[in-house]
Formats: C-alpha cells, sequence, structure tokens
C-alpha cells in the first residue's frame, strides 16, 4: 500500500510530457498475439496496467521484453491456456483475451475480468458480437468460456456504444471467415489506433472512428512496428491540474483535436488554452467560472476526465451541474472531496457543485483510477497538506506521476507503507 503526501498551494508551471494512451496499449499489447512474428510497440506508458497484461502475456507463453525502440512481444509461445485469476481480477481489459484466443485458436477459457469499481459493467454486448461471430459462449465458474470451430463475419449491432465490446468483436472479427459489420460502433480514438495497428498486422479493418466498422477476415497477421497514441486522459489531467492551481503549463505531446471536448470545457470556464503543434498551453489566472458537463461517448466530454473537472469546477464562482451518463457509480470522489472543503451533493447522476474559493488539506482515499487523480489535483490546489492513500488505483493509469508533478514545482511524494 501507498499514498501521496502533497503539500498544496503551488501554481504548476512548466512542461509535462504525455505518454502513451493506456486503453490503447491495453487493446493493442493483446493484439500482437495475434500475430505469427513480434511487434514492437512504441510509445507505450510506463504503468501498472500494461505490467500485470505483460505478466499475463507472458504466463500463455509470449516473450515480453524492452527493446531500444519498445516494448517487443513475441507471440511465438502463446498458447490456449487459462490467464491467472489473480492477473486477471487486477484489471479489466483482460476480457480482451477472449476475442484473441477465439480468433487464434477456436477456444478460450478467461476468468471475468476485474477493473475500477465504477458501475455494474455488464459485458452482454461482448457476448452478443461473439455469439454472432459463431462462437458459443457461456459463463460458468467464474470464467467466460467460448469455442467456435470457425469464426464467421456477420453483421453486428450494439445495443449500447461499448468500447469494450467493440474492440472484442474487432480482435475476434479480425482473422474470422468473411465480412463484419460493428454497427453503433464506438468512435474513440483507441480503437482507431487499435484498427491501424491490426492493418499494419495485416488486417482489413475499415471505418474506425466512425459508427459502422467493417471488417474482412483474413487467414493470417504477422508482427509491425506501431507507435500508441498519447493518452488524452493523462493529458486531461495535467490539463486541469494547472488550471486549478492558477498555473501555466505546457502540455506536450498531444493529438490537440483528441483533447477538444476538455479545451472548450475549460475555455467556457475561463482558461486560456492555446494550441501549439502537438503540445497545448494553459493558463489560468483570477477565478474560473460554473460550466456544466455531461459526460458522453466520444467525441462527447470523457467519462474519464470527469472527476478531475469535477475537482476543477468545486472551485468556479457559481453552480456547475455534472451528469454522468456512462458510469452509475462514478462519483466515489465526492465523498472524499467533501472532506477538504468543496460543497458537492450528488443526486442520481448529476452532482450539484457549489463552487468555493478555497480547499483545504485533508487525509483521503483513491477509490479508483480517476477519483485518485481527481484528490491529487484538490491537494495540489488545497492549502495544507493532504495525503491521498491507495494509489496504487493510480498508478495503474499514470505513469510517474509524483515525478511528473515535482517537475512542475509541486511538492508531492509517494510513501510506500
Ligand atoms: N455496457 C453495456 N454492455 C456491455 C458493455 C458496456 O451495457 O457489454 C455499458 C456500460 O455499462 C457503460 C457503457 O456501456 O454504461 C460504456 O461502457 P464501455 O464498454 O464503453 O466501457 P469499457 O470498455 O468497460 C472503457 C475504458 C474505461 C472508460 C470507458 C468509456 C478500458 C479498459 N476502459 O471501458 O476507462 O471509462 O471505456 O470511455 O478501455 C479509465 O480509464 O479510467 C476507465 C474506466
Amino acid at each position: 500500500m501507498s499514498k501521496l503526501v502533497i503539500t498544496g498551494g503551488r501554481r504548476l508551471e512548466g512542461t509535462v510530457r504525455i505518454g502513451g494512451r493506456k486503453n490503447a496499449a491495453i487493446a493493442v499489447l493483446p493484439a500482437a498475439v495475434l500475430a505469427t512474428g513480434p511487434s514492437v510497440l512504441e510509445n507505450i506508458p510506463d504503468i501498472d496496467d500494461v505490467r500485470t497484461y505483460g505478466e499475463i502475456l507472458r504466463q500463455m507463453g509470449a516473450d515480453i521484453h524492452r527493446g531500444p525502440e519498445g516494448l517487443v512481444v513475441d507471440p511465438t509461445g502463446f498458447a490456449a491456456v487459462v490467464p491467472q485469476q489473480e492477473l486477471v481480477k487486477r484489471l479489466r481489459a483482460s476480457y480482451y483475451l477472449v476475442g484473441v484466443l477465439l480468433a487464434r485458436f477456436g477456444r478460450a477459457q478467461v476468468p471475468l475480468p476485474g477493473g475500477d469499481e465504477i458501475g455494474l459493467r455488464p459485458i452482454d454486448q461482448h457476448l452478443k458480437g461473439l455469439r454472432a461471430l459463431g462462437a458459443e459462449v457461456v459463463i460458468e465458474g467464474g470464467c467466460i468460456r467460448a469455442t467456435a470451430s470457425q469464426l464467421k463475419g456477420a453483421p453486428i449491432y450494439l445495443d449500447v456504444v461499448s468500447v469494450g465490446a467493440t474492440i472484442n468483436i474487432m480482435l475476434a472479427a479480425s482473422m474470422a471467415r468473411g465480412t463484419t459489420v460493428i454497427e453503433n460502433a464506438a468512435k474513440e480514438s483507441h480503437i482507431v489506433d487499435l484498427a491501424n495497428f491490426l492493418n499494419a498486422m495485416g488486417a482489413d479493418v475499415r471505418g474506425a472512428g466512425t459508427d459502422a466498422i467493417k471488417i474482412h477476415g483474413v487467414d493470417s497477421l504477422h508482427g509491425c512496428t506501431h507507435a500508441i497514441i498519447p493518452d488524452d486522459i493523462e493529458a486531461a489531467t495535467y490539463m486541469i491540474a494547472a488550471a486549478a492551481t492558477g498555473g501555466d503549463v505546457l502540455v506536450a505531446n498531444v493529438i490537440p483535436k483528441h483533447l477538444d471536448p476538455i479545451t472548450a470545457k475549460l475555455r467556457e470556464a475561463g482558461v486560456d488554452v492555446q494550441e501549439d503543434g502537438d503540445c497545448l498551453r494553459v493558463r489560468a489566472t483570477g477565478r474560473l467560472r460554473a460550466v456544466d458537463i455531461k459526460t458522453l461517448p466520444y467525441p462527447g466530454f470523457p467519462t474519464d476526465a470527469q472527476p478531475p473537472m469535477t475537482t476543477l469546477l468545486s472551485l468556479a464562482a457559481g453552480t456547475s451541474l455534472v451528469t454522468e451518463s456512462i458510469w452509475e457509480g462514478r462519483f466515489k470522489h465526492v465523498e472524499e472531496l467533501n472532506q477538504m472543503g468543496t460543497a458537492i451533493r450528488v443526486e442520481g447522476r448529476t452532482a450539484i457543485i457549489e463552487g468555493v474559493e478555497r480547499l483545504s488539506g485533508a487525509v483521503v482515499r483513491a477509490k479508483d483510477l480517476r477519483a485518485g487523480a481527481a484528490l491529487i489535483i484538490a491537494g495540489l490546489a488545497a492549502d495544507g497538506v493532504t495525503e491521498v492513500s491507495e494509489v496504487e488505483h493510480v498508478y495503474r493509469g499514470y505513469e510517474r506521476i509524483d515525478e511528473k508533478l515535482r517537475g512542475l514545482g509541486a511538492r508531492v511524494e509517494r510513501v510506500h507503507a
């Protein structure tokens, strides 16, 4: 167990370099074992979820090591063994192994995944998609078991827009016989990144980034070199942290377009955001204004940036409404924030935020990854010392966050119990 000890009240200033996108990396990693030869993954983030995924794939026979150019994934020895439950439970994206194992071996047995407790997180759309491709899928004994003598392409309409189901179906369909069309597909930038990676391996995936993705199955895939896109949520977190501390930060190595919803809302609140190539400069002076936010699938405001944004708005003048329409359990940061002096109440799926002038340091708990990010930002902006416990959640998805924040002038230390 570890905690972050933050002495708040310092403006963040300087440059922070953003790493690779977590939710792209943990889709591309299992996709790499679809190939017959090694791939090199550049710009892989240095986060615990990637380490865990690497351990899972290693336990299943793949060789994974850091080379001079990036992470080398050699799937030569990868086999259809059951991944260890303890590892699988550490992250959500472990269910992509079902799509991968079905595509490569026609059978999969994968323990039900873990991940943040931010809602019920059903997987009915994954199962619907895999069944449409001809797989028999059951959930028994805490495992997803799936078999298919030959996956066959099919039209699949998703009843809800799901990032995970879109990815799982893309993985399985990449080597199915015939054509699959996913309608009402997720459009997130990491779906496009995965499609680019699959295509570089020899797959035929078109339309990623729109709500209809067409996949012509191919017989086999080969290794390739691919660079993971920058992490828009990590970038959003530093942009918001800069704004919350009245700072001046250059957020470097981003694709500004992916951050449009964040930039738009920060500007509405009175933050100055300037684009310069692959950098965004974020400056805040004076008190910010309240704004309303509703989380939506891409290109709407991302749910993963909602907790940090809630912290920022707790300091803005006026009343902000934040509506969470993706995850019913994603306001766990609110109870903790209120211990630091925020005035937020939650009614159903909406947080009603009465802006306060200042926050004060407290001992708080990171209940999930983004809730942890929200509390760290609160600690940076607060007077006095904040201790954020259970920050393991945060290191699942933010690379060296204490070090990066110190690089911006923050006083932050990770303390291991
Ligand atoms: N849903 C269903 N049935 C399904 C799948 C999803 O009803 O079969 C519902 C969910 O309950 C939710 C909505 O559809 O209300 C969207 O869920 P989605 O499947 O898109 O989410 P996910 O794939 O489980 C990924 C990210 C999350 C991120 C969401 C939304 C990964 C590993 N996780 O989750 O990231 O919040 O997309 O963008 O890619 C995070 O990084 O902090 C995080 C939680």
